[in-house]
């Protein structure tokens, strides 16, 4: 005889397997050994083109959230146009200090201004820490963020021709953001400045990187940049995760910091990634886009600091071949020369000088930092850069405008890791949850098997 209970079981079992594997959001859903439940997410639950899928949704909304409850919170709001709320140091979790972050603030303005730019749009303004700096130098601004609560902060502060609508950072081309910058621009006149500041690490995967990329490089005028600023560096993060962990346990056997480490990376809940992603998304654009990669030069020694950096991207064709640009790798030293030894190795230009050791990420003789690089630059017409090929090591390049060039240093193809994508572990922890509640409405005091989740589908970069 069988065992009544034994096929009530099984019945069961089926008819969540069935339940779970007609949910849109899965492809497929099927038994496990170890009464694990596998399932699939359907491919267009974690896209993005041509609209983000549920998943994606789900992981702005997140961010939307987070950013809401911090705005709401402000516990480090100092002034109207100074809200330094969620800026805190990941290894000791204080605030950043605001000298260092108004340094931050300011590199970020200089690094815009540089563009000259008349019309900004900004994505994902927050609560405009950089339009309050930015509106009142130029002809229009207009800035959109996912929270409710920065855009009508922003709106209340009234600031001179500009206009804030909320709307995320894929959807430059949306009805809502043509309306404000026709409002601000005038029908139809398109920005000269596309900027993202700080907002990547929010973002889902690489193919929504590409969307965003996609949809600014078309909404800018010819001529005009986008500016993707803040950027967490994808082959920097053992060294950040690195540094975090050794200052939680300083006594720690490097064994143990190396494992910690390793599970810490697997587990970031943020995009970073690297400049050659980003040249990989440009090749199928159809626009001619040059891309200069700007090290952050500010003189406090942080995360932000060091393992962070910004991207300009030219829109048209380079003023003059950049062939002609000399190369030119560094040999001088640290110390109190280096404002005459940067002179002389810059002259004559146009120039870019390459493989100049990072002094806050390796410690060969020598190194400098960013921000030394900067000062020693004293004002002059000039650029501090990434290496094209060893994010441990930078590159100035004169005149400032020639900067795309460094992209042409003697090619070494660039070490590390490309991309840290926070999408597939997200649909690994909410896609069981949103079958259990599904399959608990259909068959409520079910027994749930675990849900694993096979491999997401890698998203398609555009
Ligand atoms: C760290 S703050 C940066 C704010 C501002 N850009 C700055 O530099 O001060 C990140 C902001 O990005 C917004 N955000 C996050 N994901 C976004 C997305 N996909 N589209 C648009 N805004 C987004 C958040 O609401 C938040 O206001």
């Amino acid at each position: 005889m069988p065992d009544d209970s034994t096929d009530t079981t099984a019945t069961a079992g089926q008819r969540i397997t069935a339940l779970a594997a007609g949910h849109p959001w899965v492809a497929e859903a099927r038994p496990a050994p170890g009464g694990v439940l596998l399932v699939t997410p359907h491919p267009s639950a974690t896209a993005v083109l041509p609209a983000p899928g549920p998943l994606v949704r789900e992981h702005l909304a997140h961010w939307a959230e987070v950013y809401e409850w911090v705005y709401e919170t402000g516990e480090g709001r100092h002034a109207d146009d100074l809200d330094l709320s969620g800026w805190r140091a990941s290894d000791t979790g204080e605030p950043l200090p605001a000298a260092h972050m108004r340094d931050w603030v300011d590199r970020t303005v200089d690094l815009v201004l540089a563009q000259r730019p008349r019309r900004l749009l900004e994505l994902g303004c927050g609560t405009g820490l950089l339009a309050h700096r930015l509106s009142p130098r130029l002809d229009g601004y207009v800035g959109t963020d996912l929270t409710d609560v920065a855009v009508d902060r922003l709106d209340a502060a009234r600031l001179p021709r500009a206009a804030f609508v909320r709307a995320a950072a894929h959807e430059a081309e949306a009805p809502a953001v043509r309306q404000a910058m026709d409002r601000v621009f005038g029908p139809g006149v398109r920005p000269d400045c596309v900027l993202l500041n700080s907002v990547t690490p929010c973002f889902p995967d690489l193919a929504y990187l590409a969307a965003f990329l996609h949809s600014a490089l078309t909404t800018v005028e010819d001529g005009g940049t986008v500016i993707v600023g803040d950027i967490r560096h994808a082959a920097l993060l053992e060294d950040h995760f690195g540094r975090v962990e050794r200052a939680r346990d300083p006594e720690a056997a490097d064994p143990d910091i190396a494992a910690r480490v390793a599970s810490a990376v697997a587990e970031d809940r943020e995009l970073s990634f690297a400049p050659a992603a980003v040249h990989r998304i440009l090749a199928d654009h159809p626009r001619t886009v040059r891309m200069s990669v700007h090290a952050r030069t500010m003189a406090y020694d942080s995360e932000l600091t060091r393992y962070r950096y910004d991207l300009v991207l030219h829109v048209g064709p380079a003023p003059s071949d950049p062939s002609g640009v000399r190369q030119s790798a560094w040999q001088g030293h640290a110390g109190e020369q280096l404002p005459a030894l940067l002179h002389a190795a810059l002259s004559p230009g146009p120039v870019v000088l390459h493989s100049i050791p990072n002094a806050l990420l390796t410690d060969v003789p020598d190194a400098v930092t960013p921000h030394d690089l900067r000062q020693a630059l004293n004002g002059a017409d000039a650029a501090v850069l990434l290496d094209a090929g060893n994010p441990r090591m930078l590159a100035v390049a004169a005149p400032a405008r020639w900067a795309p060039a460094a992209a042409h240093a003697p090619v070494r193809a660039p070490v590390g890791r490309l991309a840290h994508e926070p999408l597939p572990a997200f649909v690994r922890r909410r896609l069981p949850e949103v079958l259990r509640d599904h399959v608990r409405r259909a068959e409520p005091g079910a027994v749930m098997p675990r849900i694993v989740v096979n491999d997401v589908p890698a998203g398609a970069v555009r």
